[in-house]
């Protein structure tokens, strides 16, 4: 029984260096069973699609905490309120642009919403393989090349943990006539330290989502979306009661309050968290041939900030993948990491974590570093930063014949599936664009490192629906 599993589980030992964000600790839990508080919308309880009671308090709380104009919470995870913001700031058809690295949620409303996408590529670390920051001249150019744009979509912080000049790219989308949406769903402790990067909405984005379930103590699937424009609170709470469920459960929004009284009453505990991530970058700069993106200065070079709450662990200068990495974190030293790619492995740390799993952390490292050779890869197979060529639309593809084929034979012909890698879950093919002999050898490349490939009809890595390239 899955129950049975989790229970199990949990006595096992494993530290957990990924999300949710309460890392499993009982810090914000007073030991009451979910079945006890889950009930419906009746008398005295409010109504998350019409909040004025109870739920509207902890909106205000929220909106205090994170000091925005307006919240909204969410309990189908940021992807909920992902849907919503695209379609309450838009209209179909409508121009956007959209950075290429967003998560498959972003693609999916563009798709449901039947929007024109212009792509923008954020600069590529070549060393690490790891997409950086947006460049504000970049988009400039696009926008005046684009200026019907209704819409510009950036992801910041990245997975890995990169954050784009959120400041200045507002203040362009806004000379430009276009809103800034941001996909800030790892970002959502910005706000309860200094030594992290700043909020999205505080630099002038005009809606930013936010996933409390990643990087703070809430329950899986919990999250918020800030805005300070009050204009389009009416289109998004029209468009959360399209995409959120009728069926809000009361578990996941008293943990929302939950998590956000734990954070009032408990500032300092943030700076020992953000101490104590000090302490480990420093302790592992002597690394010999395992590489911390934090501890590289050439890196940091390339990224205007960088959220270092997220320990990105390379293995790009050693005779092991990124996946063999985390296998051996996982297999003996009993260390789960969020995940690992070719090159790289990705700890989430948060506010919970402990010097116990640090200290783990770090002496696995220094364990496993001696034990690896210093070797120097060939990286222009990993590149994955080219956008492919479009022939429709994602929300067109319905329109075309599909033929199903073997993904090694698919070269030259148009995807009707997106293609990614889980995690991160960002598509490296799209409905309507073009499958070339590199993406084929790109996804070799991943399966080769035992990293998961999916697809919308779950025909990789075997085969891919596609049409005729015409
Ligand atoms: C950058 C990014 N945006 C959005 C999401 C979706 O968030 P959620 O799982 O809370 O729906 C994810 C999930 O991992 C993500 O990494």
């Amino acid at each position: 029984m899955l129950y049975d599993k989790l229970k199990s589980y949990k006595e096992s030992g494993i530290y957990p260096f990924h999300m949710p964000g309460h890392k499993r600790n009982d810090i914000v839990n007073d030991g009451i069973l979910p079945y006890n508080i889950d009930l419906t919308e009746i008398h005295g309880f409010d109504n998350l699609h019409n909040a004025c009671g109870c739920i509207k308090e902890i909106e205000k709380k929220a909106e205090k905490l994170y000091c925005v104009n307006r919240t909204f919470l969410l309990v189908n995870g940021a992807t909920g309120g992902i849907l919503s913001s695209i379609r309450a700031m838009t209209n179909f058809g409508d121009k956007i642009i959209v950075a290429r690295n967003c998560h498959k949620s972003v693609y999916n409303a563009i798709e449901l919403c039947g929007l024109n996408p212009e792509y923008i590529l954020p600069d590529y670390d070549e060393k690490y393989g790891v997409f950086t920051s947006v460049s504000p001249h970049k988009l400039e150019l696009l926008l005046t090349k684009n200026p019907e744009t209704k819409l510009v979509i950036i992801t910041s912080p990245t997975y890995e943990g990169v954050m784009s000049d959120i400041k200045t790219i507002a203040d362009i989308c806004h000379r430009h006539g276009a809103m800034l949406f941001v996909d800030e769903a790892h970002g959502a402790h910005f706000q309860f330290s200094d030594k992290f990067p700043n909020e999205a909405v505080k630099c002038g984005a005009d809606v930013a989502v936010v996933s409390l379930h990643k990087t703070l103590p809430s329950l899986t699937q919990t999250a918020l979306l800030l805005t300070n424009n009050l204009e389009l609170s009416e289109k998004l709470q029209e468009n959360l009661s399209i995409f959120e469920t009728s069926s809000p459960s009361y578990i996941l929004m008293s943990a929302i309050e939950k998590c956000l009284d734990f954070i009032s009453d408990n500032k300092s505990d943030f700076e020992a968290y953000t101490n104590r991530l000090s302490d480990f970058y420093n302790d592992t700069k002597s690394l010999k041939n395992i590489l911390i993106l934090y501890n590289d200065k050439s890196f940091l070079e390339n990224c205007f900030d960088y959220d270092f709450g997220k320990i990105v662990i390379s293995s790009a200068e050693t005779d092991i993948s990124g996946a063999e990495l985390g296998k051996i974190l996982r297999e003996k030293y009993k260390i789960e990491t969020e995940m690992s790619y070719t090159d790289y492995v990705i700890a989430m740390t948060s506010v919970c974590d402990t010097d116990e799993g640090f200290g783990r952390l770090k002496n696995a490292l220094f364990e496993i570093d001696n034990s690896l050779i210093k070797i120097e890869k060939n990286y222009d197979d990993y590149n994955f930063s080219e956008i492919p060529e479009r022939n429709f639309n994602s929300f067109q593809k319905n329109s075309f014949n599909s033929e199903k084929i073997m993904f090694k034979n698919a070269q030259g012909r148009v995807s009707l599936e997106y293609i990614w890698a889980y995690p991160p879950g960002i598509p490296l093919i799209v409905p309507g664009e073009v499958i070339t002999d590199k993406l084929i050898n790109q996804i070799n490349i991943l399966l080769e490192n035992n990293i998961q490939i999916n697809s919308t009809k779950n025909s990789m890595p075997d085969y891919i629906y596609t049409a005729e390239n015409d």
